[in-house]
């Protein structure tokens, strides 16, 4: 974008002074902020309530692949499109993955009511999972998927894949299937994490109480056909995306597991953030004990009050052994044991990013409503000393939501090249345009500037589509182009024939989920 024009998109919109509680990168809360904090604005886009992908002066959009698009002869892209990862091939060419988190059943298999088929059923659980894309850039700059290569490929609810971990998981050494894949992460060497989060909807979950165990009921009736336990979801999974070959990380534990956000130490272990997406429920490191492999080593979980990280191992914790007889029962029943340690109950811990210029963890807390936290924040969190393998750190609520900073339920984290904070917001479809929501619009990307003429400020970046949710924010290494996926367009369509929203398509048509490249001077003035 040419400078002026940029100046001219600052200067379209109204600035809104953001509320106590920020703090500029790089700097803990303290009176020093004080002339930072008062400087903050809001810039960027209006809220919109309209049914398109709206983007600020200088980006445009291209659906790079939507749900149903065939991928090769026999697969097709999944519903939902959430998590993407991009892992280089060469200047020109990339492996792109793609979680899909969960069916809108009316869309995806027909159903309307009653019980379901089995072939709805498997419709279903063909659509979640994930996808493997090859891309490639044309001579004219865009990312294209190379339809019918060989190595596209999809995940699915009916895929097996192997727990790893020495012992069986509820008596079977593999799974059927992956699902609730909702957010992510990319391992050194190339491989994806997709993490399992809202998986009591598929098989329901597993209620130890008394010592005895039952299952509650899930909504998506398939363990009429499947008689699958609660216990193999709700891990997260490392996939080889050059083969597809998948396994369930037992050693991350098991729980609505939003993201796995992952570093490596100097020594070549590494460290895995994830958080917990559920209300009052808590966030995790793992640290590894061997490089290159994320089977075994130690979880902790946050205490706040503390400012550490307590171990999850059942020999390091006399109370943990009275509560449980193994650590394979400790790994599946991870949020019972979190809390039994006095581990932090947070405002729905969602994405997790690593700042990549003072390496401090940067973690959405989206909100809290049973707790009147409407609008949620990011946390900042610093090792101590810098040093990811510490059992120490400190903490500062980085950003925080609300009407008078312009935005609300922060969600997918990303960092560009220039170190500047993109974030997601997600709120329920249900609640937009209503109170405390109702000066939002839908759900948006934002940025937040850490430098430049911006420096301290935040803008609106785009507007979803109507009941969208912007998921999966991923730079190419380049910066020039952003990968977005739009998640679940038109969810509150109460039929066919009554749609909420048709992007985008458009004339009326099935709305679908679909991933976007973005590109424009906008975003080449950042790089
Ligand atoms: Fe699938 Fe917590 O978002
Ligand atoms: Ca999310
Ligand atoms: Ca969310």
């Amino acid at each position: 974008m040419l400078r002026r024009d940029f100046l001219n998109f600052l200067g379209k919109v109204g600035v809104v002074s953001l509320p106590l509680g920020i703090a500029p990168f790089g700097l803990l809360s303290s009176c020093s902020n004080s002339k930072q904090t008062n400087d903050l604005k809001r810039l960027g886009i209006e809220p919109s309530t309209e049914d398109n992908l709206i983007l600020i002066d200088g980006l445009d959009y291209e659906v790079l692949c939507a749900w149903g698009d065939s991928i090769n002869n026999v697969d097709y892209f999944g519903y939902n499109n959430d998590y993407t990862a991009f892992i280089p091939i060469d200047n020109d060419s990339a492996i792109f993955w793609v979680n899909h988190e969960y069916p809108k059943p009316l869309f995806v298999s027909g159903y309307q009511g009653g019980l379901k088929t089995k072939e709805q059923v498997d419709k279903e659980l063909y659509n979640v999972g994930g996808s493997i894309l090859k891309i490639k850039r044309t001579q004219a700059g865009k990312w294209k998927v190379v339809k019918g290569d060989k190595l596209n490929k999809r995940i699915t609810g009916h895929t097996k894949i192997p727990f790893y971990w020495d012992e069986a998981i509820f008596g079977k050494s593999a799974a059927m299937g992956t699902l609730g894949n909702c957010s992510g992460g990319v391992t050194p060497w190339g491989t994806i994490l997709t993490c399992e989060e809202n998986y009591d909807a598929f098989y329901g979950e597993a209620i130890i109480q008394d010592g005895e165990r039952t299952t509650s009921d899930p909504f998506l009736q398939y363990n009429k056909y499947y008689d699958n336990p609660p216990e193999h979801y709700g891990w997260v999974v490392e996939v080889n995306p050059l083969t597809g070959e998948s396994k369930k990380l037992v050693a991350l534990g098991r729980f609505m597991h939003e993201c796995a956000t992952i570093q490596e130490l100097d020594d070549g272990r590494l460290v895995v953030y994830t958080g917990d997406d559920t209300n009052n429920q808590c966030l995790y490191k793992f640290i590894s004990d061997k490089p290159g492999s994320l089977k075994e080593g130690k979880l902790y979980v946050a205490s706040l009050e503390q400012k550490k990280w307590l171990s999850l191992d059942i020999n390091d914790n006399e109370a943990l052994k009275e509560h449980f007889k193994t650590q394979t029962q400790v790994q599946i029943r991870t949020r019972e044991a979190a809390h039994f340690i006095g581990a932090t109950p947070l405002d729905r811990p969602e994405d997790i990013d690593i700042d990549p210029i003072t390496g401090d963890v940067f973690i959405s807390l989206t909100n809290n409503k049973d707790k009147g936290n409407a609008h949620g924040s990011i946390l900042k969190l610093h090792e101590k000393e810098g040093d990811k393998s510490s059992l120490e750190f400190d903490y500062e609520h980085f950003l925080t939501g609300g009407p008078e900073s312009g935005f609300t339920c922060p969600d997918n984290l990303a960092f560009d090249k220039k170190g500047n904070l993109w974030f997601t917001t997600d709120m329920s479809g249900y609640l937009v345009g209503v109170p405390p929501y109702e000066s939002f619009g839908n759900n948006g990307l934002f940025v937040f500037f850490r430098s430049g003429p911006h420096q301290g400020q935040l803008a609106q970046i785009a507007s979803a589509p109507v009941d969208a949710e912007l998921t999966g924010p991923t730079f190419s290494p380049d910066g020039k182009t952003l990968f977005l996926s739009v998640q679940h367009p038109g969810e509150y369509s109460k039929s066919l024939k009554d749609l909420s929203s048709d992007w985008p398509d458009k004339n009326g048509a099935i709305p679908k989920p679909a991933v976007v490249s973005i590109q424009g001077p906008f975003l080449d003035s950042l790089v």
